[in-house]
């Protein structure tokens, strides 16, 4: 389905897309946590956002792999930790696509999630080399070389899949955010709340409420270090998808910058650093399970929770709060059994034998 922002816009529709997702993804009330917390609580349901994997890379890989197929490519390459949910969506989506994945991966800590990503990448085929942080950069020259010697077109997909591109796919979610509300009745949130990763949910989100001209302040609870993500590295990705748009449509009304009020960053949940589990993650995916159903993990939505429940506390709200929830909840057990794991390179697989870091979530 064509994304809002592209049916409202149509001058946009220039710009690369492919349709992979289920849009708009469903807006509900999570009453548990509404009770709980004295506060009218949505949450946006992004953990269904296409039914062979959910969550918040969907909406950037529409516009990334529309790129990747308009210059022809037959190789995505990606960088991520080896439990990447963006790799696995990478994967999979390119794969459904006619089009095969090679990752650079990092270690990160071993949970059960992550060892599930592991098997995962497996399932669909991907190659690639486990090495440290500072020689990332390395290893991708060297993939995207050895692709082209090989008669191969690769197309580069960026960590996290945020670029000033993939993040119109996030602008857009606002613009669908705002056609529900008003189709519900509803107010605008006073808040939404979002993981802080590699910044393009954020930034996007915090570029649309501002472009929609939504009472709404976006807040990202930051889940990597502060030297990636920060509120200067968020708008500037703003800046530059704000500038793609009116370069693609100069018909467009004038986008406003993010305003300070739009935006705020939330810091002190990453912990021991990415992906290792905080006793306030775990707190909150238990509590969010136990009294709405939802099904969170401890590297990114659990932390968001964790923040966005003191964040509340801190400074109660006076009007509805959304949780946008970025994690897939589409179980991958069929596709798992089909791992056979042989694309894997050997230490990347030696890494299943390696105790499972407890969450308990
Ligand atoms: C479940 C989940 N939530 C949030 C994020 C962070 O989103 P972004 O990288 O756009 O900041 C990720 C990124 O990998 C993710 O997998």
């Amino acid at each position: 389905m064509e994304p809002t922002l592209l049916h409202q816009f149509p001058g946009l529709s220039k710009l690369p897309h492919v349709s992979l997702g289920a849009f708009p993804t469903p807006l509900e009330r999570l009453d548990g946590l509404s009770t709980r917390w004295s506060t009218e609580v949505y949450v946006k349901r992004e953990d269904v956002s296409g039914v062979p994997y959910g969550g918040n890379k969907v909406r950037k890989l529409e516009f990334l792999l529309g790129a990747a197929r308009r210059i022809g490519a037959t190789r995505l390459i990606s960088i991520g930790g080896v439990g990447s949910n963006h790799l696995v969506a990478t994967a999979i989506y390119g794969e459904s696509l006619g089009i095969p994945t090679s990752a650079v991966w990092v270690r990160q800590p071993l949970t059960a999630k992550v060892k599930t990503n592991i098997r995962a990448f497996g399932a669909t085929g991907v190659s690639g080399v486990l090495c440290s942080y500072p020689t990332v950069p390395l290893h991708v020259s060297l993939l995207v070389a050895r692709s082209r010697l090989s008669g191969e077109r690769p197309y580069f997909v960026p960590a996290g899949g945020s670029s000033p591109l993939a993040t119109v796919g996030w602008v857009s979610a606002v613009f669908e955010l705002r056609a529900q509300l008003a189709a519900l009745g509803l107010a605008d949130p006073e808040r939404i709340y979002a993981p802080l990763g590699s910044g393009g949910t954020i930034a996007g989100l915090a570029l649309g409420v501002a472009f929609a001209g939504m009472d709404s302040e976006v807040v990202g609870v930051r889940v990597v270090s502060r030297l990636l993500a920060n509120d200067a590295t968020v708008r500037r990705l703003a800046r530059a998808c704000a500038a793609i748009l009116a370069r693609r449509d100069p018909t467009l009304p004038p986008i406003p910058p993010v305003r300070r009020d739009q935006l705020r960053v939330v810091n002190g949940y990453l912990g021991r650093g990415y992906g290792h589990p905080t006793d306030a993650a775990i707190a909150a995916v238990r509590e969010a399970r136990e009294v709405d159903n939802l099904q969170l993990e401890t590297t990114y939505t659990g932390k968001a929770l964790a923040g966005m429940r003191d964040d509340l506390s801190q400074r109660p709200a006076r009007r509805p709060v959304l949780f946008w929830n970025t994690f897939s909840s589409v179980d991958l057990s069929a596709r798992l059994k089909s791992a056979t794991l042989d694309s894997l390179p050997a230490d990347v697989r030696a890494l299943l034998d390696e105790p499972t870091v407890a969450d308990w979530s």
